[in-house]
C-alpha cells in the first residue's frame, strides 16, 4: 500500500479524499473470511435482490441482442419507445402527464440519474438538504459536486418537514435543492401525499428545487402504495423523480433507471449525459420496455417475497427479544441496536452478529453520522434462512 502523500495514494487526488471508504467493506471483509473458513453466514448486508429477472424480459433481451441493429451507440437519452412507455407507466398508475422528450429521460439506474443530476445542478457551496441516514450518494453526490451537503434527522417524515420548514426560517444559505426517498432507505419510512404537497409548497415558496428518488416505488405492503410526487399539481415546476427498474422488475445489474419531471433539470442531466455516455446497451432497453407494459404481476410477485420475508424476520426478531416494528415499504428492517449494545455503536455490534451469530447485517452508521444506534437488515435471503438467522440472534442475545 502506497502511503499517504505517495503517488498512487489517495490524498493525492482532489475529489477522492472527500470520500471515505465504504463502513461496509469492514463487515464484508468479515464476510469473506468467514465465508473462506467454510463457515455458512447468511447475509442480510447489501440490499442486492436475489430473485430472478422475469423470463419474458430475459428473452427479450436475448432475441434484441442478435440483431447487429442494436450493437450501435444507443441514445444517451434513451431510445424514444422505452421514454414513451414509462410516460404511459406515470399516466396509468399515478395519471400524472409526462412529455416523453422533454420530462423523461433513461438512465444507467438511479445511481447515475442521483451522481449526475447533482453534478448537473448543484454549484459550489450550494446547499443541499437531505435526511440522514440515507443511501450514500445522496450525502456524497452533493459533496463530489462541490455543494454543502445539510444532513438533517429524520425522527418521522413530520419531522423532517418541521426542520426543513425551521431551517428556511433561520438559514441564511437557503436549500437550492432537496434530496429525498420514499419508501426510504434505510429507515423503511414511507410517506402519504400529502407530505409531498408541503413540501412541494415549501419549495415553491423558496425557490428550491427537488429531487425525489423512488427507487422504492413498487415495493409496499399490507395496502400501502407509496405516492409519487408528480402527482401533486405544480410539482413539475420544480421537482424531479427517479424511478429504477433495479427492485420492482429484479432488474439490478441491468442498470436502467429513469429521471422524469421538471424539464429545466432534465436538460441539465441530458447535457451532462450527453457527454459522459451512450446509453443503456439497446436490448436491454428493448427489454425494460417488456418489462414495464408486461410485468405488472411480476412486481406484485417481487413484493409478496419481501412482504413474506419482512414477516418472518419481525416475527424471529421480536421473539429474540429485540423489538422492531413491521415497515410498510422498501426491501429493509431498520432496528434499533439493543440496549446493552447500543454505547459499543452500530459497527462493533454488526461485527458481533457477524462473528457470534453468522448473520451480516449493515451498520446504520455507514448511511450517514445519524445512523448510528441502528443496523439495517435486507430482505434478500429466503424465508427459510431469515428465520434461521433469528435463531441464531437469538441465542448470540441471550449470552
Ligand atoms: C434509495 C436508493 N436509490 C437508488 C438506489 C440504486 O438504484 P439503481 O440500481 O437504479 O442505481 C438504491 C439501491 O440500493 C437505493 O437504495
Amino acid at each position: 500500500m502506497p502511503e499517504a502523500n505517495e503517488p498512487g495514494s489517495n490524498q493525492e487526488f482532489y475529489r477522492i479524499q472527500k470520500l471515505p471508504p465504504y463502513v461496509f467493506a469492514v463487515i464484508n471483509e468479515m464476510k469473506a473470511k468467514a465465508r473462506a473458513a467454510q463457515q455458512d453466514v447468511i447475509d442480510l448486508g447489501m440490499g442486492n435482490p436475489d430473485g430472478a429477472t422475469p423470463r419474458i424480459i430475459v428473452n427479450k433481451m436475448i432475441e434484441a441482442a442478435r440483431n447487429p441493429r442494436n450493437h450501435r451507440y444507443s441514445q444517451s437519452k434513451g431510445i424514444p419507445r422505452l421514454r414513451e412507455e414509462i410516460v404511459k407507466r406515470y399516466k396509468d398508475y399515478y395519471d400524472v402527464d409526462l412529455d416523453p422528450n422533454s420530462e423523461a429521460i433513461v438512465t444507467i439506474g438511479a445511481k447515475d440519474a442521483l451522481a449526475h443530476l447533482l453534478f448537473a445542478v448543484v454549484g459550489p457551496d450550494d446547499a443541499v438538504v437531505s435526511p440522514n441516514p440515507a443511501y450514500p450518494i445522496h450525502q456524497y453526490g452533493v459533496i463530489m459536486a462541490e455543494g454543502h451537503a445539510c444532513l438533517l434527522p429524520m425522527a418521522s417524515p413530520a419531522d423532517f418537514l418541521e426542520r426543513l420548514k425551521h431551517l428556511y426560517k433561520t438559514s441564511s444559505r437557503k436549500p437550492k435543492l432537496i434530496l429525498i426517498s420514499f419508501p426510504h432507505n434505510p429507515t423503511t419510512m414511507s410517506v402519504d401525499l400529502d407530505f409531498f404537497r408541503e413540501i412541494v409548497e415549501l419549495a415553491r415558496e423558496h425557490g428550491s428545487m427537488i429531487v425525489h428518488d423512488f427507487a422504492y416505488a413498487d415495493l409496499c405492503f399490507d395496502g400501502y402504495k407509496a405516492p409519487s410526487i408528480l402527482q401533486v399539481p405544480g410539482a413539475k415546476d420544480v421537482a424531479v423523480e427517479i424511478y429504477s427498474m433495479s427492485k420492482s422488475f429484479n432488474m439490478a445489474g441491468w442498470r436502467i433507471g429513469f429521471c422524469l419531471g421538471n424539464r429545466k433539470m432534465i436538460g441539465a442531466l441530458a447535457r451532462i449525459k450527453s457527454y459522459l455516455d451512450y446509453g443503456v446497451f439497446q436490448p436491454l432497453q428493448i427489454a425494460a420496455i417488456i418489462a414495464l407494459r408486461e410485468c405488472a404481476e411480476d412486481t406484485k410477485k417481487i413484493c409478496e417475497v419481501y412482504r413474506k420475508r419482512r414477516d418472518v424476520l419481525v416475527t424471529g426478531l421480536n421473539r429474540a427479544g429485540w423489538p422492531v416494528e413491521s415497515p410498510r415499504g422498501s426491501m429493509f428492517l431498520w432496528a434499533a441496536v439493543p440496549e446493552p449494545y447500543r454505547a459499543g455503536g452500530c459497527l462493533e455490534f454488526s461485527k458481533l452478529l457477524m462473528e457470534k451469530a453468522l448473520v451480516a447485517v449493515s451498520p446504520g452508521i455507514g448511511f450517514g453520522p445519524l445512523g448510528e444506534g441502528h443496523v439495517r437488515f435486507a430482505l434478500v435471503e429466503n424465508e427459510q434462512r431469515i428465520r434461521q438467522a433469528t435463531k441464531s440472534i437469538k441465542e448470540f442475545l441471550k449470552g
